[in-house]
């Protein structure tokens, strides 16, 4: 197999017949008949496979035995015209070398099930599927956009850190890092004596990167994190993950208007990137999940998002009820919503992405903005079909006073703080940030209906395999 470089599948399905070429990959299939056999190869570069055509004469017959589903193989050969229907171009295999033989008995990956339950269960092996191999490649490319989004638009991309002391959401969700040894953790005065561990002091993973962030915007004015986010929350949805992927924009000079036409627009955007970009992957999941997944797609980039405020929310909820629509959970102003309220003004309500802004100071964080009102914060939430809550941002508190006064009243630890509280204290500016759940936006773009199923190893309750 000498001379030859090796060329991914991807391109060669638009290659000129005659050249003489060498594929590597996995066996998806082999069928055919004695003589003749068909194998369908891929190598992950595109969810469409390469046909081999066998002439099994030609070949050692315990090599055609061996290559089963599931067997990585190289093969040199031709490119030729195919006379079947799927596709423009097959390779006719002049040699074939075997790398890796694969027990169909044995193989995880097998035709009868292919269930996204089934495939959680073998999950170290699920990779390899249809499924997973679109799935990542559309994952990579959203990565890809997002840097380019920002790149473009003049944002510095700014490096949070992962081990933190900060709370920043307040809800106390944090998973603890600590060297102590937990079987004799030091103690002063009856109490853990943190000044013994690592960092001296206590310490956990973030659960956002946005203080840090904050200090980022108020330094160079626009930037944006882009990293992962750990959340000890007890959830167990289709919908929430220990561990995600988070993008943080943070930009001073920015009002709670820029903060929603910025956000918007980068939603458009990566919806379109998708849509140009990974067509065939967005076909496949598509046809085989959710059939109105390109023209939901497709809609959201020719809808203007709704902007409500979360009082009005409210009243359109409560109108639902009295009008006989069954909710699991209550809803009055005050409460939180939960995904299916937010589903109903969404899906039922609008029929398109709605922004929620305003919401009751006292089931938001302490840094977001107070309206004139003093009662409502400058939040503002993206809702879209099918999964609810995709962005979380606000207007920050650019107010020393109002900030001080806020960490007062929520009783916070202040002493963590005086650093982020410095932002107020030395050139304070209006600014604004957002976060977008990375893998609420892979279950927005890919259709998907399980968290679990577009992050390649997912970290849920009881759940933190590999
Ligand atoms: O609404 P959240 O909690 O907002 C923040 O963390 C702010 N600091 C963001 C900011 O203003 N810079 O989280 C932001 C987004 C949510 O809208 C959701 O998409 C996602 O992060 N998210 C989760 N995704 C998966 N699993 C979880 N447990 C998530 N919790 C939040
Ligand atoms: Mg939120």
């Amino acid at each position: 197999m000498e001379g030859l470089k090796r060329s991914k599948i991807k391109d060669l399905l638009n290659g000129k017949a005659g050249e003489e070429v060498l594929v590597k990959g996995w066996v998806r299939t082999k069928r055919g008949n004695k003589q003749l056999k068909f194998i369908a190869l891929n190598d992950g570069s595109t969810i469409n496979n390469i046909q081999i055509v066998v002439n099994a004469e030609q070949f050692d017959k315990d090599l055609i035995t061996a290559i089963g589903t599931g067997a990585s193989i190289a093969v040199k050969g031709k490119l030729v015209s195919s006379t079947g229907s799927e596709q423009l171009v097959e390779v006719q295999a002049e040699d074939i070398e075997l790398y890796g033989a694969c027990d169909p008995m044995r193989y995880p990956i097998q035709k009868k099930d292919t269930s996204l339950e089934y495939l959680r269960t073998v999950a170290h092996m699920r990779l390899r599927t249809n499924t997973f191999g679109a799935i990542l490649r559309i994952r990579h490319s959203m990565a890809f956009a997002i840097h380019k989004f920002f790149n473009d638009k003049g944002f510095v991309y700014l490096h949070t850190p992962i081990i933190t002391e900060s709370d920043a959401e307040g809800a106390g969700d944090m998973f603890q890092v600590t060297t102590m040894d937990l079987s004799n953790v030091p103690t002063h005065k009856n109490k853990i004596d943190y000044s013994k561990d690592f960092f001296g002091k206590k310490t956990s993973l973030t659960v956002s990167g946005q203080l840090e962030g904050e200090l980022g915007a108020t330094a160079v004015g626009e930037i944006y994190t882009f990293g992962p986010t750990f959340r000890a929350e007890n959830s167990n949805t289709p919908r929430h993950l220990a561990e995600f992927w988070m993008i943080e924009p943070e930009m001073a000079f920015y009002d709670i208007n820029d903060n929603m036409q910025l956000s918007e627009e980068f939603v458009k955007y990566l919806v379109k990137y998708a849509l140009d970009n990974c067509k065939d992957d967005l076909q496949f999941l598509n046809d085989k999940y959710d059939n109105s997944l390109i023209e939901r797609l497709e809609q959201v980039l020719n809808t203007e998002f709704v902007r409500l405020s979360y009082t009005e929310g409210i009243e359109i909820l409560e109108k639902a009820i009295a009008e006989g629509h069954k909710f699991e959970y209550p809803v009055h102003w005050g409460t939180d919503l939960q995904s299916e309220h937010e589903r109903y003004l969404v899906e039922t309500h609008f029929g398109k992405p709605v922004i929620l802004i305003d919401f009751p100071k006292d089931i938001k964080a302490f840094y977001m903005k107070l309206n004139d009102d003093g009662k409502t914060v400058r939040g503002m939430d993206i809702l879209v079909p099918k999964i609810g809550e995709i962005v979380g941002g606000s207007e920050r508190e650019a107010s020393l006073e109002k900030l001080e006064a806020r960490i007062t009243e929520l009783n916070m630890n202040r002493k963590n703080l005086e650093w982020y509280i410095d932002t107020r204290r030395f050139g304070s500016v209006p600014h604004s940030g957002f976060g977008l759940g990375f893998e609420r936006l892979l279950l927005f773009v890919t259709g998907m209906s399980n968290i679990r199923d577009v992050i390649p190893f997912p970290r849920t309750p009881k759940n933190a395999e590999f």
